[in-house]
């Protein structure tokens, strides 16, 4: 059974076929609009979202397909102790495809090995968040028109933030990439994600604090917010909260046709200042996530009926 844990699970094809797809659902949503029908997603999150299950739900409706589900751990039996793999085996009497979200790392992909049914990873802990990547690159290929000799900036928590380690591993796959990373010390990207994505793929990267110093350099500049729920104590949280908060006058040396992008939620990292400079794609981003859910969607249930 095709489920999606980790955004390598497809080719750098099947991420083109998917984009295509969501282009075209944008262009004719008509045409889509049943395609789902007496088909039901269930959305099992067990951490708080607000884009990424609503976003589900809205794809699945628009698709003509229906929605059942939990929006908190405390809703539903893991509140009793029941195992993920259980959950799993249960859905799959109810459903036809699970988006799951959790705290763990690695139990979509759990989730995925006692499901009978496709299973998406909606955001696993610190680790990975792979339909907030194909929402990032649906975004910077209508942005930018591609993938290939792009310089992305990620700015803010990159050691707990998931959608910055999902979109630096699917972006290692095209060519010309550079990467800067612009974080505290204590807040940096992972080694693990340095050594098996950047140095194996042999991708030109350099790590600094300061963000105004590269701000000319880049194409892509993503925002994220430092990710509370992760840290182990408060005063370390409340120490480096506000590390980097992005206002007008720091994109005056930026380029002309800087992309801005935010997963979102934002906290304080941009003021709301800069939401009208056109540079500004984090609200557009927000839209392209149900069409590529959409797209996912599609494709993983034609896949589980072959
Ligand atoms: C992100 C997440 O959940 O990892 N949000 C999202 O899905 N759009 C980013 C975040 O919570 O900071």
């Amino acid at each position: 059974m095709r489920s999606l844990i980790d955004i390598l699970d497809f080719t750098v094809e099947e991420v083109n076929e998917l984009i295509a797809t969501a282009n075209d659902i944008i262009d004719n949503p008509d045409k889509y609009c049943e395609k789902c029908k007496r088909k039901k997603l269930a959305t099992l999150f067990f951490e708080p979202s607000t884009r990424t299950r609503l976003s589900f739900e809205s794809a699945m409706i628009e698709l003509g397909g229906s929605v059942i589900g939990f929006s908190a751990a405390n809703n539903s039996s893991a509140a009793k102790g029941e195992s993920v793999a259980d959950t799993a085996k249960t859905i799959s009497c109810y459903a036809d495809i699970i988006a799951m979200r959790h705290p763990k790392e690695g139990a979509p992909l759990v989730a995925a090995q006692n499901a009978t049914i496709p299973v998406i990873n909606a955001g696993d802990g610190g680790h990975n968040h792979p339909t907030q990547t194909l929402t990032d690159l649906l975004t910077i290929h209508r942005e930018k028109g591609g993938f290939e000799n792009l310089t992305v900036g990620f700015c803010g928590d990159l050691k707990f933030g998931r959608t910055v380690h999902s979109l630096i591993t699917a972006l290692s796959r095209y060519s010309g990439l550079n990467v800067v990373l612009i974080s505290p010390e204590e807040l940096k990207l992972p080694s693990y994600i340095k050594k098996d994505v950047l140095k194996k793929n042999g991708i030109p990267y350099k790590q600094t604090t300061d963000l105004e110093s590269v701000m000319p350099e880049l194409d892509i500049l993503y925002m994220t917010r430092v990710q509370r729920e992760r840290f182990f104590n408060e005063e370390d949280y409340l120490r480096l909260k506000d590390s980097y908060i992005l206002e007008p006058k720091k994109l005056n040396n930026a380029k002309k046709d800087l992309c801005i992008m935010h997963p979102l939620p934002r906290v304080n990292e941009i003021s709301v200042a800069v939401d009208d400079d056109p540079r500004a794609c984090y609200f557009k981003q927000v839209l392209y996530g149900k069409y590529i859910r959409m797209a996912l969607i599609l494709k993983l249930l034609e896949e589980a009926e072959k």
